[in-house]
């Protein structure tokens, strides 16, 4: 007699889920009910609620703030893991204090963004886009158009922009971060 195999759930090792924080915290009940009441549901206002979040959780969103964050929207979780991995303005892993975002796209290219990118990645002491640097102070990103492209290249540090950097330019900007 043959023995049914076992199933697939059962082998694979499950993770547990991550435990919600509880959303918004009280910093962030007034802004939030703001942002609702400007969209016509819930779902509608993930943007920018998932912005705030952000900026109160040091710059970054866990998967404990995620969860948070789509249950108090009444959203799924991979609802909101779609947005925060798919739009570039959040992080899903710690950030540094200053962020760093260089053009990447071709108006920019052509005017010297590789030197750039090489130059806030050297200023930074990383070696790849999208690490934080080991003192916690920078995080540089490779981002699309910036819209700035008749001023390119165009550099955002900390969503401030800065319009025909120069690599000197650039690591006078990183330097006077503190
Ligand atoms: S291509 Fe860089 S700002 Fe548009």
């Amino acid at each position: 007699m043959s023995v049914p195999p076992e199933s697939t759930a059962s082998v694979l090792p499950q993770a547990a889920p991550p435990e919600a924080v509880a959303f918004p915290p009280k910093e962030l009940k007034k802004e939030c009910e703001d942002i609702l009441s400007r969209y016509p549901t819930r779902m509608a206002a993930c943007l920018p609620v998932l912005l705030l979040a952000q900026q109160h959780y040091g710059g970054w969103i866990s998967p404990e703030v995620e969860a948070g964050v789509a249950s108090y929207l009444e959203v799924s979780d991979s609802h909101i893991r779609g947005l925060l991995t798919f739009y570039a303005m959040y992080n899903t892993k710690p950030a540094g204090r200053h962020e760093v975002w260089v053009c990447r796209t071709l108006t920019c290219w052509l005017r010297g963004a590789e030197k750039l990118r090489q130059t806030a990645l050297d200023t930074a002491g990383v070696a790849t886009c999208g690490t934080e640097s080991d003192d916690g102070k920078f995080l540089i990103k490779n981002m699309e158009c910036l819209g700035l492209c008749e001023v390119a290249p165009a550099v955002f540090i900390d969503g401030q922009p800065h319009v025909n950097v120069t690599p000197e330019k650039l690591t006078e900007l990183m330097e006077a971060c503190d």
